[in-house]
């Protein structure tokens, strides 16, 4: 049945946040503006791996097409840098570079998706891994879990048990975590990972945060584990890593079998990730462990600064706060929109809860490294008194 004018079902789903308006408030004061609602750094990357230092005469056909599996040194140079940080050896084959880890997702979505298949995500979550789900005509089911594991009581495998169906293929899993910035503990995952072996799910592991967590050892990988390693499906970038977002590099690793499908898929998705930044991103993972170093230390003075300055528990990882603002909304208000526009006014732009998932609308998110430390005060200073004065 021919289509035109319309499009198809799935791309409803791909509506995208605009925060036009609420910057036009913000513009509108004739204010500096912060832009907390961005999930990225004030840093720049290790000077060799950025753009304007790939070089034609190092590398020739520097703009050429990469293999599709990705570029051999930077295969390499990623494979050391998993060695170091997880103990673990990959498999080169089994490894495919992407153009970061929201491609690496949809390849993958696509390669194990099926129309109508339901893939559990529990919420609050990154944005886009919810999109990415739904645009393949899959459907993310959204379970209330990363701000309720305080809970007296609260049994991860049972919510997680209670909402599979006959559709379920798939558990995605982040930690350290987008947007509540909780790391998980062992026995969360635990959890986590028998019900998706009783039920022979596919684990997609999200590791977008996997270098910044705060006083504390490094988190295992989830990954790692030998009992679901037959199942898991691991996104790594250098988007947070090494301050790299527009580079579009990252990694998917998985099992033999379902890594030759990734690949087929890659082909027809971006082909291979950006040539000169692969090369980009070798001198990253070679020279960046300082980098790694230092700005784990600066995003967790920054984190700890914005906690306590909004009067809310400290993160332990990650790039964000997660805000309950229904004290600071009318009872009869439907979500965070009244209080957004306060803090647009006070020059400060935040993330509606809601884009981390439908059960959230009250809440709001902060980014606390999109600003250096300065502006992130300035900001800070801002916020406070909105985030103290409960409205009567
Ligand atoms: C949890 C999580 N995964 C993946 C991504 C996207 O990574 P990339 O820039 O490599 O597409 C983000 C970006 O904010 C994220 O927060």
């Amino acid at each position: 049945m021919p289509r035109f004018p319309n499009v198809s079902e799935h791309a409803h789903s791909a509506s995208h946040r605009v925060y036009s308006n609420l910057e036009q408030r913000a513009l509108a004061e004739k204010q500096h503006i912060y832009r907390l609602h961005v999930g990225d750094t004030y840093r720049d990357p290790v000077p060799a791996a950025q753009a304007e230092r790939q070089l034609s005469s190092e590398h020739p056909g520097l703009h050429n097409y990469a293999p599709v599996h990705g570029e051999p040194s930077l295969i390499d140079a990623f494979i050391a840098y998993v060695e170091g940080r997880h103990g673990e050896t990959l498999n080169p084959d089994l490894v495919q570079v992407m153009s970061g880890a929201t491609a690496g997702l949809s390849v993958v979505c696509q390669v194990l998706l099926e129309l109508g298949d339901e893939v559990l995500l529990p919420s609050p979550f990154w944005p886009l891994s919810r999109g990415v789900i739904a645009t393949k005509g899959a459907v993310p089911v959204q379970v209330p879990f990363y701000t309720r594991l305080d809970e007296p009581g609260f049994d991860a495998e049972a919510v997680l048990e209670r909402a599979i169906t006959d559709r379920t293929v798939a558990l995605y899993i982040n930690t350290p975590h987008n947007p509540t910035g909780r790391v998980l503990c062992g026995a969360t995952i635990d959890a986590m990972m028998r019900v998706a072996k009783r039920h022979d799910l596919w684990v997609l592991t999200d590791e977008a945060y996997e270098e910044i967590y705060f006083d504390r050892e490094p988190p295992d990988a989830v990954w790692k584990r030998a009992d679901i390693r037959d199942r898991a499906i691991a996104f790594h970038t250098l988007s947070k890593t090494y301050g790299l977002a527009g580079a579009r590099i990252g990694f998917t690793h998985g099992p033999e079998g379902v890594m030759n499908a990734i690949r087929g898929m890659q082909t027809f998705h971006t082909y291979c990730a950006s040539r000169p930044m692969q090369f980009g991103a070798v001198e990253a993972l070679r020279q960046g462990g300082a980098w790694i170093e230092e700005s784990r230390s600066l995003y967790r003075d920054a984190g700890y600064q914005a906690a306590d300055a909004l009067g809310v528990p400290r993160p332990e990882g990650g790039t964000f706060l997660y805000l309950d603002a229904s004290s600071q909304l009318d009872p009869g208000a439907v979500d965070c929109t009244p209080f957004l526009e306060r803090c647009a006014d006070a020059g400060v732009l935040l993330t509606p809860g809601r884009s981390c998932g439908d059960d959230y609308a009250k809440w709001v998110r902060l980014c606390f490294t999109s600003v250096p430390p300065a502006q992130l005060a300035a900001a800070l200073q801002k916020l406070a008194p909105l985030f103290r004065t409960p409205i009567a």
